[in-house]
């Protein structure tokens, strides 16, 4: 696996695989790999011939007294995964590398509507440098398809309507959410976790579950639904920012005749701010 820390190299290597025809994937990251990641690369692989990983801590989609400078950093660990599983190239670019006209004066990629609500109501900036870096990694290495997990549901709509707005060619394909057995998202920030709190933390994906049957048994009142599943977390300790029955294609409040559904939860638990969805037809 090659590793590449500037734009210019990581071009200089995508120019000679581009030239033998090779197809190129994308996974973006921001490191402290687990096997949700890990079910990127291995998809990855399944659709191109080169699959190279970015692995940036982005400081903009970070708001104040969030955790970017805690976030957990784990470098070499990354990498020997991703040697295991066959990735061809790692991308670790620093900060200047990738916002040359410094962090608040550069130009910025806002994605509107999509990125209201939700999690872009508790973290008013972050879509907006989510957008940013993704635009930046797509432009640094102009893949011919790009990865995102459907655990951060919102975020890979915003990145989808973003590609459809300014007409990136490229594909983005969705990889489901990896969790672990008691049904719990993998996440990075499940290691602020104390053993007590994980033991609870499954709770978020079944009020989801839970939802969702009853939403599929005939239940219709949202808004009651939510106030249960906010009761349900509260009781158990968790402190819920959203809970909210919402139209799967687009996020908007679902009307009537809406088939395909999400169920989107986002509460902190101890340090942990945990997020989780469910997709579903009816
Ligand atoms: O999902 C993530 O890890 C990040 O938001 C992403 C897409 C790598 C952009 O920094």
């Amino acid at each position: 696996m090659f590793r590449e820390r500037t734009v210019s190299e990581l071009r200089d290597r995508l120019r000679e695989w581009r030239k033998a025809g090779e197809r190129i994937a994308l996974v973006p990251t921001m490191g402290n790999l687990h096997a949700g990641h890990m079910a990127l690369v291995t998809r990855a692989r399944e659709l191109a011939r080169r699959v190279v990983v970015t692995i940036f801590v982005n400081p903009t989609q970070f708001g104040p007294g969030e955790d970017y400078s805690s976030y957990p950093r784990t470098l070499d660990r990354d990498a020997a995964m991703l040697e295991r599983a066959g990735a061809d190239l790692l991308f670790i670019p620093a900060v200047e590398e990738i916002y040359p006209s410094g962090l608040s004066d550069g130009t910025v990629v806002e994605v509107p509507v999509v990125s209201d609500g939700l999690c872009g109501a508790a973290r008013p900036r972050h879509f907006r440098g989510v957008a940013t870096v993704v635009a930046k990694l797509f432009n640094c290495v102009q893949p011919d398809v790009a990865l995102f997990g459907e655990k951060d549901y919102q975020q890979l709509l915003v990145i989808r309507k973003m590609v459809r707005d300014l007409l990136v060619p490229l594909e983005i394909v969705a990889v489901p959410t990896v969790r672990e057995p008691d049904g719990l998202a993998l996440s990075s920030r499940n290691a602020y976790l104390t053993p007590e709190q994980r033991e609870r933390a499954p709770l978020l994906y079944r009020t989801l579950v839970e939802g969702r049957e009853r939403i599929r048994a005939g239940e219709r009142d949202y808004a009651e639904l939510e106030s249960w599943a906010r009761r349900e977390l509260e009781g158990a300790g968790f402190q819920p920012d959203y809970w909210e029955v919402r139209a799967a294609a687009d996020l908007g409040v679902p009307g009537e005749g809406e088939r395909r559904l999400a169920i989107l939860g986002a509460a902190c638990l101890g340090r942990a701010r945990l997020i989780d969805n469910i997709l579903f037809d009816l």
